[in-house]
This record gives structure tokens, sequence and C-alpha cells, in this order.
């Protein structure tokens, strides 16, 4: 699989630092870079979805840290800017509490050069890691898809939002199986749901264009009738967060989607790296749930609601494809670091 992009990519050294973009507020119809200069950007491009996807948004919030250190803002003004940006996917916070405990446990702390240069090397770890991380889930989830193509000669998969490259530094979450399903050379064709109301399935649509993977996007409310028609062979998701009970928080519609695939005996699998396993929170009730704009919705003053996420139940999901293997929704202590 040829990526031709990289969503953050750093410019500069950790005194002078800033990190490159791809907004994705302009795509698809445009292919357009933001550069981040200091921590203002960075909390600008989270809060705005210029960056977006849970891995995505950790690393840009490990970048940002760099880049406020840069600007000899303390670390404490540094976490709470980022922190207060989006409050779902757990990988910001788990990106936060990462750098923060590197910064205060090295010695090196109280010289600010020593301590920039700490940084910019803990946000590079974490983006190379999250690399490695969802090649691995690639890697795990194609063997999923395998024996489906073996039986069928085809494997059908349906998605929801964008949780691939672009939502993630590289190779994407639930795209990473559908990656590697093309490269071991299965016939392989994904159902894109629309997402509204961000339409983040014509990202998908995008990035599997530019990957030559065969696609059909759809209207989110076509699901069910799609699985009752047999013609889904599997559903997989992204998460941006998972309770420690296996419970999984994804963009709104998920659940519909994972009702819908138990009713017809699909199997729904979530794709996750571990950092966006939340181990101290006990289970999906506990999960905070960003509520957007009525703008996003275009309903002008009436009443309205628009959550950006929901929850769905751990018993409604087959597996979650981790970075160390599938692991069933209610036994994640096993992937416990
Ligand atoms: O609001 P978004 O676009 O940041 O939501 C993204 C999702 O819900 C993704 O499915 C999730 O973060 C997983 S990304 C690999």
């Amino acid at each position: 699989m040829n990526y031709p992009l990289r969503t953050i990519q750093e410019d500069g050294d950790a005194a002078h630092c800033s990190v490159i973009i791809l907004d994705q507020t302009r795509l698809p119809r445009e292919t357009a870079f933001v550069r981040l200069n200091t921590l203002a950007d960075a909390a600008h491009a989270i809060r705005v979805m210029q960056v977006r996807g849970a891995p995505l948004i950790g690393a840009t919030a490990a970048y940002g840290v760099a880049l406020g250190l840069a600007e000899d803002i303390p670390l404490e003004t540094v976490v709470a800017t980022l922190a207060a940006t989006r409050p779902t996917a757990i990988n910001l916070r788990w990106a936060l509490d990462r750098m923060t405990r590197v910064l205060q446990k090295s010695a090196l702390v109280s010289v600010a050069n020593e301590r920039r240069e700490l940084a910019w090397q803990e946000a590079r770890a974490i983006a190379q890691e999250d690399a490695a991380a969802n090649a691995a889930i690639g890697r795990h989830g194609v063997e999923i898809l395998k024996p489906i193509a073996a039986q069928k000669g085809r494997v059908e998969v349906m998605t929801h939002c964008n949780a691939g490259w672009l939502a993630t530094v590289a190779h994407g979450t639930a795209l990473a199986p559908i990656y590697a399903a093309q490269a071991a050379g299965l016939v392989v064709h994904v159902w894109v749901s629309e997402t509204r109301p961000r339409n983040q399935g014509l990202l998908t649509a995008w990035e599997l264009d530019q990957a030559g993977v065969p696609h059909t996007f759809m209207v989110d409310n076509a699901a069910g009738l799609l699985m009752m028609q047999g013609r889904v062979d599997c559903v997989i998701v992204g998460a941006d967060r998972i309770a420690a009970n296996g419970d999984t928080a994804n963009k709104v519609g998920t659940y519909l989607k994972a009702l819908a695939a138990r009713a017809h005996g699909v199997p729904f699998y979530v794709a996750a790296p571990i950092s966006t396993i939340d181990f101290a929170c006990p289970d999906g009730a506990h999960i905070p749930i960003e509520e957007r704009a009525a703008e996003e919705v275009g309903v002008g003053s009436m009443a309205f609601a628009n959550p950006a996420f929901d929850v769905t139940p751990a018993n409604l999901i087959a597996g979650i494809i981790t970075e160390r293997g599938i692991v069933p929704a209610d036994q994640l202590a096993r992937v416990k670091p």
C-alpha cells in the first residue's frame, strides 16, 4: 500500500519547531496543508477538526505540548489548554498524561532547552508508535477477512466515519485491515457510510479512492437494509474511547450499525490501538460524549441535539482488533500495559 501523505509532519527542531498538518476541513475538495507554530495553533486545529480521529488528535496534542514549551508557556497551562479542546477521544488525555509523566520524571526538566528537546522527542515517539500500532492492527485484522474471502471469493466490509490513515498518523485503524487485505491480494469492497452531520464518510471514500480500494458510498440509514440483504460480511469501525468493560464510544451512528449487525448475524469489530482503551473508565456510561453546535446540523434556532459520539455496548462487539491481537471486548485486561 502506497500512502501518499502523512497526516502530521515535523518541521524544524525542538527550539524552532513547527508541524505541518493536512487540513481535513478542506478535504476532499482540496488537499491543503496548515503549519502549526504555537500551542494556540495546535489547540485550534484539534477544536475545529483540521485534525480529527482519536489517534491523530493524540499525536497533535503531543506536538502541541512541544510547541507550547518552545514558547515558554508553563506545562500546566499547555496541558490544560489542549485538554479542553475535545472531550471524548481518550488519546488526547493519554498523550498529555504521557508527555507530562516523561517531562516531570526527567531531572532535566528545569533546563528549558533540555525540556524542549525531551518534549519534541516524546511527541515524535508517540507519532511513530501510532503508525507502528496501526500497521500491526492491519496485520491482525486481515486474519478476520481472509477466511471470508477464501469462502466467498470476495469480502464486503462496512465501516462508519473515517478511521483510515487520515484519522491516525499513518495506516488507520478500521481501514488498516482493508489495506492489508488489498496488499494480500484479497478482493475487498467497502460500504462507506456518509456519517452525518460532518460527513467523515467523504474522507473515507477519498482515501479509499486514492488507494484504489473498491467502495460504495451510502447514506447512514441504508446500513440496516444492506445487512438484511446479506450484502455485508462484517463491520469494522474505529473508536474514540473504549471503557475497561469493552463498551466503545465512536462516531454517532456506530451503535445503530452494531444493533443491525447483531440482528442479521453480521460480526461487528472495533479496531483501535491500546492507547484508545481507558482502563480507568469502568463502562460506557462514564464516557463523556461531546455535544456539538446546531450549525453543524443546519437547524437554525430550533431545539436540537448533536451528540458527536455514541456508545456501543461490549456485548455487541465480536472483538477489539488491537496491535497486540484481537481481544474479546470483555477481556481487555489481557492487553493492559
Ligand atoms: O469527530 P471525529 O471525526 O474526530 O471522530 C472520529 C471517529 O469517531 C473515529 O471513528 C475514531 O476517532 C477512530 S479514528 C482511527
